[in-house]
């Protein structure tokens, strides 16, 4: 099977009440836990790539590890820019080989949003392989690749925006910023999602695929793990798993996972750093942080996102 865009994953999502997890690849392990995780579960994925992956592994080496994984699996999986900066990074993706990117212009003025969007389209569906186009309206917290955002510049989205947004930009999917953030510190005390913004922005988009962004749980026994073996993460909180699943069963189609694969593959390795120290070859450690991130991910696919067994 090649590799396949988002299109057909969020139809059948959307009508079957689940989501697909879209899960940040930087690494080999990463990229072979993820797979690993869905090939036992029969699950469609989307491996996504962010600006600063890129800069980190290198275009060319996650674009070969994903098409080897895609060998070794023969399951639907996308490969997906996330939060592409500018037409650009966005163009220099599709080219390479992306099957769908992200053109995120939440911090630009309505209007920029709009034509900033509407060129990465024209481009992106213009392809022989149609290339869709996840685009954002709203501004999440936290932080992503090097830039910060305050909670008092985070802004939820306006339901009365996104019908114009979507009809003007044609875009294939709409990121919604409903009270999630971006790494391991998303609320201070109880967490809250405004799914009253989620339901009306259904309401006026019926059928229409709803992306979560910040949805990490931040699994508590990782943040004790990690805690244990020496790190110091104290008031690390994510998204209740409860509210995943709910967000999954309205419009939401794609969730974001990034900051929980990180908390596995460290606490692995420090766990394992820390009972065996006279280990030194990276192949100890990291088949045990590559099988940190494959029992994540099968977690998440079977306990959050509902998609076992829709491959
Ligand atoms: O939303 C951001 C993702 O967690 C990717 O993070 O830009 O540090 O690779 P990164
Ligand atoms: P987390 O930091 O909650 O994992 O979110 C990841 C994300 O949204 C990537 O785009
Ligand atoms: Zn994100």
């Amino acid at each position: 099977m090649p590799l396949v865009n988002t299109r057909e994953m969020f139809q059948k999502a959307y009508v079957g009440g689940y989501a697909i997890g879209a899960f940040n690849v930087n690494n080999m392990e990463i990229i072979q836990g993820i797979t690993e995780a869905a090939k036992l579960e029969n699950a469609p994925v989307i491996l996504q790539v962010s600006k600063g992956a890129r800069k980190y592994a290198k275009h060319v080496y996650l674009m070969k590890m994903i098409e080897a994984a895609l060998e070794d699996t023969d399951l639907p999986i996308a490969v997906h820019l996330d939060h592409g900066p500018d037409f650009e990074t966005a163009k220099s993706c599709i080219d390479g080989g992306f099957t769908s990117v992200m053109i995120d212009g939440s911090h630009l003025t309505f209007e920029e949003n709009i034509a900033q969007t509407i060129k990465v389209v024209e481009y992106a569906h213009s392809r022989k392989q149609y290339v869709t186009v996840e685009a954002e309206l709203g501004r999440l917290a936290g932080v992503e690749d090097d830039v910060k955002v305050s909670s008092e510049d985070s802004s939820y989205t306006h339901p009365d925006e996104v019908e114009e947004f979507v009809n003007r930009t044609g875009c294939d999917s709409l990121a919604i910023a409903i009270g999630t953030s971006h790494g391991a510190f998303k609320f201070k005390g109880e967490a809250k999602l405004r799914f009253d913004i989620l339901e009306e922005v259904g309401r006026r988009l019926p059928g229409y695929p709803i992306v979560l962004h910040g949805a990490s749980s931040v699994v508590p026994e990782y943040v004790e793990m990690i805690n244990r073996f020496g790190g110091n993460m104290p008031g690390a909180q994510g998204v209740p798993e409860a509210m995943l699943r709910k967000a999954a069963s309205l419009a939401v189609c794609k969730i974001n996972i990034d900051s929980d694969l990180r908390l596995a593959f460290t606490a692995e390795i420090r766990k394992h750093l820390a009972e065996h120290p006279d280990h030194f070859d990276p192949r100890q450690y990291l088949t045990d942080a590559r099988d940190g991130i494959r029992d994540m991910v099968r977690h998440k696919i079977v306990n959050v996102l509902g998609c076992s067994g829709k491959a």
